[in-house]
């Protein structure tokens, strides 16, 4: 695989598809130069996203956090391109948006910790495991983008 064919797993949590903040988001990974690979909209089962968070499962807000991320439609996506797993985890911010950079989607966007917007996978092996719980190989789109050759030199 090429660098720049990594991959990474972006949801737009409940509170951000509510807030109309999907575009907002969308426009962030587009202008920085990634490449979308797959989006839905989806109201997600709870057994999915506790598979999801499943290393989360013996921790105090567990089930707190199965309830919120079931409580509206979540926008799942990937996203393609250079270092994208750790990139987007700096695009994104800290988990507690009140510690999170301005310029940061959580930064700019939330205040408190069980609100914070936007999910973004910690490392390639874990991208690897959500991309393929929440996408069957059918919906990731195989292509390159044409902005390619002046993203990267
Ligand atoms: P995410 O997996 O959603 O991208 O968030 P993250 O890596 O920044 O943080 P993580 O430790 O994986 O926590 C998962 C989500 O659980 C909620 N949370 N609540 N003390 C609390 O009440 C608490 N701590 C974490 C947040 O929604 C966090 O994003
Ligand atoms: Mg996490």
């Amino acid at each position: 695989m090429a660098a720049n064919q990594e991959r990474t797993f972006i949801a737009v949590k409940p509170d951000g598809v509510q807030r109309g903040l999907v575009g907002e988001i969308l426009k962030r990974f587009e202008q920085k130069g990634f490449s979308l690979v797959a989006m839905k909209l989806k109201q997600a089962p709870k057994d999915l996203l506790k598979q999801h968070y499943i290393d989360h499962k013996d921790r105090p807000f567990y089930n707190g956090l199965v309830e919120y991320m079931s409580s509206g439609p979540v926008v799942p996506m990937v996203w393609e391109g250079l270092n994208v797993v750790k990139t987007g985890r700096v695009m994104l911010g800290e988990t507690n948006p009140a510690d999170s950079k301005p310029g940061t989607i959580r930064g700019d966007f939330g205040i408190q910790v069980r609100r914070n917007i936007i999910h973004g996978s910690d490392s390639v092996e874990s991208a690897k495991k959500e991309i393929a719980l929440w996408f069957t190989p059918e919906e990731l789109c195989d292509y390159k983008s044409c902005a390619n050759d002046w993203v990267y030199e």
